[in-house]
């Protein structure tokens, strides 16, 4: 295979929302994941917002079945908006037009959930010859933080793929899809992030066989060769294509994979717990609900119990 050196700037985006959400039961027998309510709108909506800034408007989504409140979702409603009109209320028809006009939207099935890769797969002849960009359903970057914009300056430098990469320390990788890297100096991508060139990776390794402690996190930046390489990848780990065992067959072929080691904030939303922080994170700084959020806040942490000792 060649090497990559496509220099077309990437224009699209992809966003595979085809997985179950397991974690998230029962939330998620009716409800897809990528729609719960992140303080007031979809942690999806918080994605595909992510995407037009930076410059990314054309989306497809890859969905399944149990997903179609997600086509609704970016639908437009026009009786809705008519009842609003009637009302006079114009910032909730903002609110809702939001979610609609961000972006262009497309969608495509995956059919079955056979893994990440063969949910990119299904994006191939969206994307066509030119590289794009994947971004996880549940994911969620701090709007303040610019990974994407950094990836696509990476990529449109280097050819080739970039990965988002999160130092989560040697006791969590064995969570994560974790990658080696070369010892070359590490560059600059701005905001305090690394650039490092990707020599291997492994999905969700034993600690004591892991290459570092940089996991992959949900931003890619894919070039088009990505396709032929997951069509040439069996299923892997839990009986699923991975998409990172098709990345690493191009960093085998030769074809730059290059990663940016993240250092902002980032919430895994299919996970409880980053879940409550983010809607925490993100609410505290709202103007609507900070001011009456944070003394509460302070008061209820003020009356929380220590760690180990019984709450009243
Ligand atoms: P996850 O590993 O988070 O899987 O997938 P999941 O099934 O959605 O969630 P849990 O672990 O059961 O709670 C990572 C991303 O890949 C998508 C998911 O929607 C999610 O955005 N995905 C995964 C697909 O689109 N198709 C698949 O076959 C698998």
């Amino acid at each position: 295979m060649p090497s990559s050196t496509n220099s077309r700037p990437a224009r699209k985006a992809v966003i595979p929302v085809a997985g179950m959400g397991t974690r998230f039961l029962p939330a998620t027998k009716a409800v897809p994941k990528e729609l719960l309510p992140v303080v007031d709108r979809p942690a999806l909506q918080y994605i595909v917002e992510e995407s037009a800034r930076a410059g990314l408007g054309e989306v497809l989504m890859v969905t399944g079945r149990g997903k179609a409140a997600i086509e609704d979702f970016f639908d437009r409603t026009p009786e809705l908006e008519a009842a609003l009109e009637k009302k006079g209320d114009q910032a909730r028809i903002d609110a809702v037009a939001e979610s609609t006009d961000v972006a262009q939207v497309h969608f495509v099935r995956q059919g079955e959930a056979k893994g990440l890769g063969h949910a990119v797969l299904q994006a191939a002849s969206f994307v066509g010859d030119e590289p794009f960009a994947v971004l996880l359903g549940d994911d969620l970057i701090d709007a303040r933080d610019l990974l994407l914009e950094q990836m696509l300056a990476v990529q449109a430098e280097h050819g080739g793929c970039v990965i988002a990469l999160l130092d989560v320390g040697a006791d969590n990788i064995d969570k994560y899809g974790c990658v080696a890297i070369d010892d070359a100096p590490q560059t600059d991508a701005g905001e305090g992030d690394q650039v490092v060139r990707i020599t291997g990776m492994v999905e969700k390794p034993p600690r004591d066989e892991a290459p570092s402690s940089l996991a992959i996190i949900g931003r890619y930046v894919l070039a088009p060769e990505i396709f032929d390489a997951i069509r040439a990848t069996p299923p892997g780990r839990g009986g699923e294509i991975q998409l990172t065992d098709a990345l690493l067959k191009l960093v085998e072929d030769g074809v730059p994979v290059h990663g940016v080691v993240f250092s902002g904030r980032r919430y895994d939303t299919g996970d409880k717990l980053d879940y409550l922080k983010a809607v925490i994170r993100l609410a505290v700084e709202r103007d609507d609900l900070g001011p009456a959020l944070r003394p509460w806040l302070r008061d209820f942490v003020g009356d929380l119990a220590p760690e180990g000792a019984s709450q009243a």
